[in-house]
């Protein structure tokens, strides 16, 4: 599986740690920045991921910010994409069964690199479940086709 990696200032060194678990279990890595202490807009970087995952350069991403909130609501703007921000390996599990989540996001301000390559670990490891929960992910899909092209 191809793996799409992105990161504001604040997730360069969880970033480098999670990428490593990655390349070490086999997955192709594609890292799109950023590097350095240099202050970025995390949403230039959350768009690079979510596009190559939206048109099939990548099958899934992985974004990291301060928090993952920023990563996760910027890269939820990209059709298609299904970002969770996920701090807990339950919610990673629970995000590929029931949302089919193709982005996760993770805070390296609020855990530790332990726990990040465990909620990694879990979310890469899980199936999407099908069935009723199919058809909520439709369902958003639904949303964004009923949005597209309006202004207000
Ligand atoms: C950068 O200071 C910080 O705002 C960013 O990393 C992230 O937490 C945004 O959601």
């Amino acid at each position: 599986m191809r793996i799409a990696i992105g990161c504001d200032h604040a997730g360069v060194d969880l970033k480098h740690e999670v990428a490593r678990f990655l390349k070490e279990q086999g997955f192709e890595v594609t890292d799109f920045g950023t590097e350095g202490a240099e202050s970025v807009d995390y949403p230039d970087y959350a768009r690079k991921v979510a596009e190559a995952v939206r048109t099939g350069q990548a099958e899934r991403g992985v974004l990291i910010c301060g928090t993952g909130i920023g990563m996760s609501i910027s890269a939820n703007k990209v059709p298609g994409i299904r970002a969770a921000l996920c701090h807990d390996v339950y919610s990673a599990r629970l995000t590929r069964e029931d949302n089919d989540a193709n982005v996760l996001t993770m805070g390296a301000r609020v855990i530790g690199a332990g726990l990040a390559v465990e909620i990694v670990k879990t979310f890469f490891g899980a199936d999407f479940a099908g069935g009723r929960h199919a058809r909520r992910v439709e369902k958003i899909a639904r949303i964004e086709r009923d949005w597209a092209g309006r202004s207000g």
